[in-house]
């Protein structure tokens, strides 16, 4: 910065008398503030509009409708929250491989615009697409999103949710959540429906890799016997077991998936996965973003670090590049002592979402 640059910084600060940022003196002022520094508003460049209570908005944002202060606690690359059931929970459960849906309208409102189009094609009973809906009350405006699933007790799992949400919401007084559009069927065969360059957001959670089902059967018998309980104080007193994030423990597999035997190696798995999101990519819009959950696994005695396996997958296949690793960690998730007292085995209470976007053009 030049010394120009420097006098005008110093002189938009308001400071006590020890010379430290005074956040009272600046709201008695009524004056914006943005990470501490007060803002005149009458020296906001042209593509600058200061929104009240969030800080200041710039028009060429093409990513999403944050503000530069939210924009900054959203580049975080731990999201360490644990957002507790909700959202007809019990009804959702079912399926066991659900996501928040408020994680998911966070995530969409980190990667999206109000307006724009958002992709789930392994939708589950619907976290991304009640997220999407949530946008619309929660976040800057309303996302359309379409999502794709096979199974049909998931679509149906997830138009009873919303209906039932719907009354509760209603008798509350408060509006409904849009309905999105949900489509039956194989997302490699159904992606050929959705317009090139038409998909802002692709979020989903992808269907695990899975041991073949004898094994998987062995492994649940041994993780039940091996847990001895919590090491934390709070054992039984944290209400995560109930949560969306305990309902999916990246050792164990996704109950969510009916098709368990169809990816019998990683190898496949990773094959097919990248081969899909080849497929996918076609209908991401040239400033789209690509958001996928992806838990690593523990097994054999071994750590299948499955979101490195599956990123590098995708980018070697894909005309994709991974620009970050978020981490999803539930500060309230109960720990498990799988290997004590003879070897460690880590509790996994993360997961990583892969963040990538289109290959610049060479
Ligand atoms: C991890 S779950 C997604 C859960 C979702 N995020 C939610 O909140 O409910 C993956 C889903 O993908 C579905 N699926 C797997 N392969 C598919 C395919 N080829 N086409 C469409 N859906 C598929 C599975 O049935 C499963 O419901």
């Amino acid at each position: 910065m030049t010394d120009d640059g420097d006098r005008h910084r110093q002189s938009r600060l308001v400071t006590d008398d020890d010379g430290e940022f005074d956040a009272d003196r600046a709201r008695d002022e009524s004056l914006p503030v943005e990470d501490g520094e007060v803002i005149d508003t009458d020296e906001l460049a042209d593509h600058q509009r200061y929104v009240e209570g969030r800080g200041i908005y710039d028009e060429r944002n093409r990513v999403n409708d944050l503000t530069g202060k939210e924009w900054k606690f959203a580049t975080k690359s731990v999201i360490a929250e644990s957002y507790p059931p909700d959202v007809q929970h019990d009804l959702r459960s079912e399926h066991g491989g659900q996501k928040p849906p408020r994680l998911c309208a966070d995530l969409i409102g980190r990667f999206s615009k109000a307006g724009d189009t958002v992709l789930d094609p392994f939708a589950g009973v619907g976290g991304t697409l009640l997220g999407a809906s949530f946008c619309e009350h929660e976040h800057s405006g309303l996302r359309e999103a379409i999502g794709f699933e096979r199974t049909e007790r998931w679509i149906e799992v997830y138009e009873e949710t919303l209906e039932r949400e719907n009354e509760e919401r209603l008798a509350r007084g408060e509006p409904p959540l849009a309905e999105q559009d949900v489509r039956h069927g194989d997302c490699a065969e159904l992606i050929a429906d959705v317009p090139a360059d038409s998909v802002d957001l692709l979020l989903t959670d992808v269907p695990y890799w899975h041991m073949d089902e004898l094994e998987q059967t062995r492994n649940e018998r041994a993780t039940r016997e091996s847990k001895l309980g919590s090491f934390d104080a709070n054992d039984g007193s944290d209400g995560t077991a109930d949560s969306d994030a305990g309902s999916e423990a990246a050792t164990e597999t996704d109950a969510g998936d009916a098709d368990v035997a169809a990816t019998p190696s990683k190898a496949d798995w990773l094959a097919d996965m990248a081969e899909k999101f080849d497929r996918f990519s076609e209908a991401l819009a040239p400033d789209g973003h690509v958001v996928v959950f992806i838990g690593d696994m523990y097994r054999e005695r071994s750590y299948e670090f499955l979101s490195a396996d599956l990123a590098r997958a995708i980018e070697s296949t894909a005309p994709l590049s991974l620009v970050a690793n978020l981490i999803w960690y539930d500060p309230t998730k109960d720990l498990h002592v799988y290997g004590y007292p003879f070897s460690f085995v880590p509790s996994m209470v993360h997961q990583n979402v892969l963040v990538f976007r289109p290959e610049d053009p060479a």
